[in-house]
C-alpha cells in the first residue's frame, strides 16, 4: 500500500510534503520519512509509527526546494526505521520513495553487487537504477523494464534539481503551478494549491521541475496529457469534533444517505439504464466490507429485477478458471476505487470484452477511469480504516440501483426511510456484559447473514476479537460444537418470513448454554439474555438499520480495550497491493 508525496519549488516544500503525507496516512501508518535535496546532498528523516512522530523530528522552519516523502504499510520487511522510505542507493546518488511491490526483487538482488541495509524491495529498485548508466530518466526507464510488479515512485538524484516519477498499477498524479510541482498517490493532496492535475496512466513517466512538468511514455518519448480540473472534486477538509473519525462517520450516516437519495432521485444518476437493462445477469466483485455490500446488492437485484446474480471475492475471482459472458454486467464495488484485487478483476473483465460498472466513493479513482458505467456513492470522505458510512451508502446505492434497473417505483418509501433513519445512542451498559465473552459468533439468515458477516468483521478489525459471522442454518453443521456457556451469539433477525427459522437456531444455541444478544425489530417467542431493539422499517432497509449498533459495538469495544479504533494494527484504508 503506502502513500507517496513529492514537491519541488520555492515555497514550503517540506511542510507541504508532510501535510500531503498526513492526507495519505489512510494508505498506511507503520512508518514514514522524507528525503531532502539541498546543496547537492541528500538527507533523510524517518520515523516509526504515525506521521505525527515524523513531524516531531522536523524543524518547523526547515526549507528545502526538493522533497520526497512516504508513508508506509509494510510489505517487505518489518516495521523499522531501516525499512522506512526513502531509500538511498549504495553510491549515495539516488533517493526513492515507492508504493507497490517489486515481485522479482530477490532475483534482481542477486544480480546487483551491493550491500543492502534494509529488507525492502524498494532498496533493490533504487540500486537497480543506480547500476544503469546515462541520464536519470533513461536509467529509470531501463530499470522499470526489468522490474516485475507494481510501482508508483518518486526519485531524486543528488546533482539535479528535479523529481522523476513513474507509475505502473499503483496510483500517481502530478500537479503544476508557476511556482511549484507536486506528485502524490491521491489528488486530495493538491486541494487548495492547484486548479488542475494530471493522472498518470500505467507505464508513464514524468520529470518535474520548479513550475514545469514533462511527461514521457515507456520508451522515453515525450507525450501530452490532458489535465483534470481539481475544482470538481469535493475536497473539504475533515475536521473532527468527536475524538475519533469512526465515531463521526457512524453519526454521519443519515445525512450521507439523504444526500445519496437526493443525488439519485432529484439529480438523476448519469447512467444509461436502457443499455444496462439488456444484461441477462450480474456478477458482483469486491473485497472486505465492499464484498458484503455486493452480497446485499445481489439479493436486491434478484428480488426486484429477477435477474440471476453471482458474487465473488476479488482475490478469488482473479484466479478462478471461469467463463465470461458478454451478456453479464460485471459490477465492482469499492469505497476507494484503488483496491488492487478489485482493479485487477475489472481489467480482466475488460480484456474479455465484457462491460464493467463500478460503485465507488472517490471521484477520479482508478476503478472509475476503467469503467463503462459509474454509479457513485456519496458517503463523503471516509477516514477511519473500518468502513461504516461508506458501507451503508454502498448498500443504499445498490438498493437504489436495483430499483432503478427494475423500474419498480419505490421513491416514496426510500424518501421516508432517509427522512426517518437515525443513529440511536449505543447502550453502553450492554458493553460491560458483552466484553465478558471471549467467544463471539454472529448469526443471521439471508440479508441478516450479511449483517452478521459485516458485524463480525468490524469487531475483528478494530477490537482484535476472534469472532465469526455464520449463516444461522449452518450452525448445526459444525460450529455448534463450539457453543458453551462462555459463548455469546449475536443473532440478527429482521425478516418476518424467516423469524421462526431464526428462533429454532437461537434455541439450539440456548440449549447448549450459549448466551444470546438479539438484534431485532420483530416480536420473538423467547427471551434473550440481551436485546437491542431495532427501529422498524421495511425489510429491504433493515441491513442499513441493523449494522449501526454493531458498528457502535465494535467502536466502544475497541475503546474499552484501549485501542485506537481509527487506526487498527496491521491494516490500511486503501489496499493497493495484492
Ligand atoms: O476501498 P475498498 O472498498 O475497495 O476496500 C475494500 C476493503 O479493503 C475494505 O472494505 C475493508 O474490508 C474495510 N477496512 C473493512 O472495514
Amino acid at each position: 500500500m503506502c502513500g507517496i508525496c513529492a514537491s519541488i519549488g520555492k515555497e514550503n516544500e517540506v511542510q507541504d510534503v508532510v501535510l500531503g503525507l498526513k492526507k495519505l496516512e489512510y494508505r498506511g501508518y507503520d512508518s514514514s520519512g522524507i528525503a531532502l535535496l539541498g546543496d547537492e546532498k541528500i538527507s533523510c528523516v524517518k520515523s516509526v509509527g504515525q506521521i505525527k512522530n515524523l513531524e516531531k523530528k522536523i524543524d518547523k522552519n526547515l526549507c528545502c526546494p526538493v522533497v520526497i516523502g512516504h508513508t508506509r504499510w509494510a510489505t517487505h520487511g518489518v516495521v523499522s526505521e531501516e525499512n522506512a522510505h526513502p531509500h538511498i542507493s549504495q553510491d549515495g546518488q539516488f533517493a526513492m520513495v515507492h508504493n507497490g511491490i517489486i515481485e522479482n526483487f530477490e532475483k534482481l538482488k542477486t544480480q546487483l553487487d551491493v550491500c543492502l541495509y534494509s529488507q525492502t524491495d524498494t532498496e533493490v529498485f533504487v540500486n537497480l537504477i543506480a547500476s544503469k548508466t546515462g541520464e536519470t530518466l533513461f536509467r529509470l526507464l531501463q530499470a522499470a523494464k526489468e522490474v516485475v510488479g507494481s510501482f508508483a515512485v518518486a526519485l531524486i538524484h543528488k546533482n539535479e534539481n528535479k523529481i522523476f516519477v513513474a507509475k505502473r498499477q499503483s496510483p500517481l498524479a502530478v500537479a503544476v503551478s508557476k511556482t511549484k510541482s507536486m506528485a502524490a498517490s491521491d489528488i486530495s493532496v493538491f486541494a487548495g494549491k492547484f486548479d488542475f492535475c494530471y493522472i498518470l496512466d500505467d507505464n508513464q513517466f514524468a520529470v518535474m521541475e520548479d513550475g514545469k512538468v514533462d511527461f514521457f511514455d515507456e520508451n522515453g518519448k515525450k507525450i501530452q496529457k490532458n489535465p483534470v480540473f481539481i475544482g470538481d472534486f469535493d475536497f473539504f477538509e475533515e475536521t473532527l469534533q468527536e475524538k475519533y473519525f469512526m465515531q463521526k462517520e457512524i453519526k454521519e450516516q443519515p445525512v450521507a444517505l439523504r444526500k445519496e437519495f437526493f443525488k439519485y432521485f432529484s439529480e438523476c444518476p448519469n447512467l444509461d439504464f436502457e443499455a444496462l437493462k439488456k444484461c441477462k445477469s450480474l456478477h458482483f466483485v469486491a473485497c472486505g466490507t465492499a464484498y458484503h455490500s455486493c452480497l446485499l446488492g445481489a439479493q436486491f437485484v434478484q428480488q426486484f429485477c429477477k435477474k440471476p446474480c453471482s458474487v465473488s471475492i476479488a482475490s478469488e475471482f482473479r484466479y478462478a478458471r471461469q467463463t465470461f459472458s458478454k451478456k453479464c454486467l460485471y459490477v465492482f464495488v469499492s469505497q476507494s476505487g484503488e483496491t488492487a484485487d478489485t482493479i485487477a478483476c475489472a481489467k480482466l473483465v475488460k480484456e474479455k470484452g465484457c462491460k464493467v460498472m463500478c460503485v465507488t466513493n472517490v471521484p477520479y479513482c482508478t476503478l472509475e477511469q476503467m469503467s463503462d458505467f459509474v454509479f457513485p456513492t456519496f458517503a463523503g470522505k471516509e477516514i477511519a480504516v473500518a468502513s461504516t458510512k461508506a458501507y451503508t451508502c454502498q448498500v443504499f446505492a445498490l438498493l437504489c440501483f436495483a430499483l432503478l434497473l427494475s423500474g419498480v417505483d419505490k421513491k416514496e418509501s426510500l424518501k421516508n426511510f432517509v427522512k426517518e433513519f437515525e443513529v440511536l445512542p449505543f447502550q453502553e451498559k450492554l458493553l460491560k456484559e458483552i466484553c465478558k465473552f471471549k467467544k463471539v459468533f454472529f448469526i443471521g439468515r439471508q440479508q441478516d447473514y450479511v449483517t452478521a458477516l459485516e458485524g463480525s468483521l468490524k469487531l475483528k478489525e478494530i477490537a482484535y476479537l476472534n469472532c465469526i459471522g455464520i449463516a444461522a442454518g449452518e450452525l448445526k453443521h459444525g460450529t455448534l460444537a463450539l457453543i458453551d456457556n462462555q459463548t455469546l451469539v449475536i443473532a440478527i433477525s429482521t425478516q418476518e418470513r424467516l423469524k421462526e427459522k431464526m428462533e429454532s437456531n437461537i434455541l439450539e444455541v440456548k440449549a447448549r448454554g450459549g448466551k444470546v444478544l438479539l438484534l431485532s425489530n420483530l416480536q420473538h417467542n423467547f427471551t434473550p439474555e440481551f436485546r437491542i431493539d431495532l427501529p422498524d422499517f421495511e425489510e429491504c432497509f433493515m441491513p442499513i438499520v441493523s449494522i449501526v449498533p454493531l458498528q457502535q459495538l465494535a467502536f466502544f469495544y475497541s475503546l474499552a480495550l484501549g485501542f485506537n479504533p481509527d487506526k487498527p494494527r496491521n491494516l490500511a484504508k486503501a489496499v493497493t497491493v495484492e
